[in-house]
């Protein structure tokens, strides 16, 4: 089992990272180290800063949040050598590693220009201005395969908007298996996503029809993990709901997005599911409901907060897990990127 997975290292890290994502990769690290070690088992998590650089940016900005998100991880419980844990995972930055840039170049032969045309992400994103979008949103995709082909990742831990890219990814493996492996040697493993059931999909506290997201320009649609318990509090009081009663069963939910999303993210945050949530709170007005939400959410997020502010004044401390953690990750990277070179007829001495 090789377990891989990325998070883009621009603006915070949100309620949505945390409970589509990143609380899933702490667990399967965890489960990973009870059930062998690093030996059988190995997960590798890195900040996406290749991926940063396919949209405006300020370099300055981008070096921050890459220092800033790998002290947020490291507080969310990914255990980085350095970061006062035992390097049950390997946590890195791509641009650390220039395998992933370079398997990207050799997938790029085998990618289809009709499958990446495809991608909601892509079409999001680019919207009406296609023609002036860089050449790196668009084969995004094909760099995202590459950072997990690259480890033979088995699984990968995501939110569901990640899923589209994902199936991408084992299309990419598949061609390229078929077109230049033996059938008994295949160079890529086909990654399995991991997508969590109750909360793969966290939607904006100011519309319950859009994903909660770094990119909002209003700070109110999303709970940072940097965010104080007033702050939290504020946001949630003032999160969009409506004029009803919460229902006491889950078909009441239904046409009621803004309910939908609180409910999920208290059932997600309190670990219990959504009926279990209604069962509690059924017939109660929001007036009740986000208080409760609110305090749940400052107690889970508290220790988090804290242990973040702590780490993020180490910038030689954050500097040092991400310099060991690209060490192993180049080491683990080497033989598949080799196998990939010699599968295309690449002559390298
Ligand atoms: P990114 O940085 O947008 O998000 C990181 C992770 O958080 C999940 N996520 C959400 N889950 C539920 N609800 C939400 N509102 C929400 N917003 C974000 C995402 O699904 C993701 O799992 N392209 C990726 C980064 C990446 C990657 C990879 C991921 C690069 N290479 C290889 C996996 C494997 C991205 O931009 O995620």
């Amino acid at each position: 089992m090789r377990i891989v997975s990325g998070i883009q290292p621009t603006g915070n890290l949100h309620l949505g990272n945390y409970l589509g994502a990143i609380r899933n990769w702490v667990s399967m690290q965890d489960d990973a180290a009870a059930s062998g070690g690093p030996k059988d088992r190995q997960c590798l998590y890195f900040l996406a800063d290749l991926h940063a650089i396919s949209q405006p940016h300020v370099p300055a900005d981008l070096a921050n949040a890459t220092r800033e998100m790998t002290a947020a991880l490291v507080a969310c419980g990914i255990d980085a050598v350095g970061g006062g844990g035992l390097g049950r995972a390997i946590l890195f930055n791509q641009a650390q590693v220039p395998q992933h840039a370079e398997l990207q170049w050799l997938l790029n032969g085998t990618a289809r220009m009709g499958w990446l045309n495809r991608m909601t992400q892509w079409k999001d994103k680019a919207g009406k201005n296609a023609e002036g979008s860089s050449v790196a949103l668009f084969t995004y995709p094909v760099l995202q395969a590459a950072d997990v082909l690259l480890y033979q990742a088995t699984h990968v831990p995501v939110g569901e908007d990640q899923k589209q890219h994902l199936e991408l990814a084992r299309d990419i493996a598949q061609k390229f298996n078929n077109d230049f492996a033996p059938e008994d040697k295949p160079v890529f493993t086909l990654p399995q996503p991991i997508i969590p059931g109750e909360a793969a999909r966290i939607m904006s506290l100011r519309d319950g029809s859009a994903k909660m997201s770094k990119s909002d320009p209003s700070d109110m649609s999303r709970i940072n993990l940097t965010d104080d318990a007033d702050t939290i509090m504020s946001k949630v009081k003032k999160a969009k709901s409506d004029a009803d009663a919460l229902p006491s069963e889950k078909p009441g939910l239904e046409g009621r997005p803004e309910a939908t999303n609180l409910v999920g993210i208290y059932a997600a945050m309190a670990g219990t599911s959504v009926d279990a949530v209604l069962s509690d709170f059924g017939g109660k007005g929001f007036g009740a409901f986000k208080p409760a939400l609110g305090t749940l959410l400052v107690e889970k997020l508290g220790p988090i907060n804290t242990r973040f502010l702590e780490l993020r004044a180490d910038r030689p401390a954050l500097d040092a897990i991400l310099r060991d953690g690209a060490a192993r990750a180049r080491a683990l990277a080497t033989p598949t990127l080799n196998a990939a070179y010699d599968a295309l007829g690449l002559v390298r001495g």
